[in-house]
């Protein structure tokens, strides 16, 4: 039986901003569980980046959360900030999504991987510390160990942060955009670094992606994201070779592996949100009701839609 680690229910994110509150997620709930793939699509703005965040309460002061995130007993966006620091990196690890502004500047990559692993013995953690580098194929390891982030590529620091994630074995890790820059030699070894991780432990993992091969070749669900809602959810492989929401289907077409045929508009204002369904605006297949009333997520088979079609 898969086992549950983080319990979502209804969280919603918004930015006080002087032109009014920007409604970043909206009502996402959906758990989270060890031994499973999650990847998280949708287009740039769709809130993705945001909802990893708020898991491990790493939002700006003008974020307001609400909802609940419950991870052993207890709702991690209210824990003091004392017992979330206990959590992050250690049980939740967050790969994020900018490497430049996560890496400290001024301090050497074994340092800040020191930190996570919590070994005092300096021949012990600098070995585990090698020994991590080398798996995501960073040539020198010694090297970029004892190296400032600015002394690394892109690249050498993506995977520095994919390392310090998986170094402390945590229950979870929410990988935002780790492939993003890199070369396809060097994304494909990411791959198989992220396959065999998951084959080797029962981590959960929530993928946040624009590549979708990735998502198809190691994620067992997906959510597609859309103006902060999850708008399909749904077993991967099914999901890929039969989108059911109109948003899904042209998402998925306008990827450069497919036709890279861009959906028609824009997403919406996340301040002023269309009434009815966020992306009756945009849609071929609306109806009169669309722009009326919210969808619910329908269940249909092991699939979820939050589209009329399938009420
Ligand atoms: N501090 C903030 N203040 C106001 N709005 C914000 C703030 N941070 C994020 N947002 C807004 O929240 C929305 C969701 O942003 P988010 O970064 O989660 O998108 P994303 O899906 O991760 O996009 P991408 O694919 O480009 O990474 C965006 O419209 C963004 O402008
Ligand atoms: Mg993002």
């Amino acid at each position: 039986m898969i086992k549950k680690t983080i319990e979502i229910t209804n969280l919603k994110v918004a930015f006080s901003t002087r032109q009014g509150q920007v409604k970043a997620v909206n009502n996402i709930s959906m758990t989270l569980h060890k031994g499973q793939v999650i990847a998280m699509i949708g287009e740039t703005g769709s809130g993705k980046s945001v909802f990893g965040l708020s898991l491990l309460q790493l939002l700006p002061e003008n974020a307001k959360l609400s909802g609940e995130a419950e991870y052993e007993g207890k709702n991690l966006l209210r824990l003091p900030t004392s017992d979330i620091r206990n959590i992050r990196g250690k049980k939740i690890a967050l790969i994020p999504q900018n490497p430049d502004t996560s890496l400290n500047p001024i301090m050497k990559v074994k340092k800040q991987l020191r930190d996570v692993i919590d070994q005092k013995d300096k021949k012990t953690y600098i070995h585990k510390i090698i020994n991590e580098l080398k798996k995501y194929h960073l040539y020198d390891p010694e090297r970029v160990s004892d190296a400032y982030p600015f002394q690394l590529s892109g690249g050498m620091k993506q995977r520095v942060l994919s390392a310090s994630a998986t170094m402390g074995k945590p229950d979870l890790i929410i990988a935002d955009e780790p492939t993003k820059g890199l070369d396809v030699i060097i994304r494909n070894e990411v791959y198989q670094i992220f396959k065999k991780m998951i084959q080797d432990t029962d981590i959960g993992l929530l993928l946040i992606t624009h590549d979708l091969i990735f998502a198809n070749t190691i994620s067992d669900k997906v959510a597609v994201l859309y103006a902060g809602e999850v708008i399909e959810y749904g077993d991967t492989k099914d999901l890929f070779n039969e989108p059911y929401h109109p948003y899904t289907k042209g998402f998925i077409e306008a990827q450069p592996y497919k036709n890279l045929k861009p959906i028609p508009g824009l997403p919406p204002s996340l301040i002023h949100l269309p009434e009815g369904c966020s992306f009756h605006p945009r849609c071929s297949k609306k109806m009169p009701v669309c722009s009326q009333l919210k969808p619910d997520l329908y269940s249909v088979g092991n699939r979820n839609v939050r589209c009329f079609l399938y009420a």
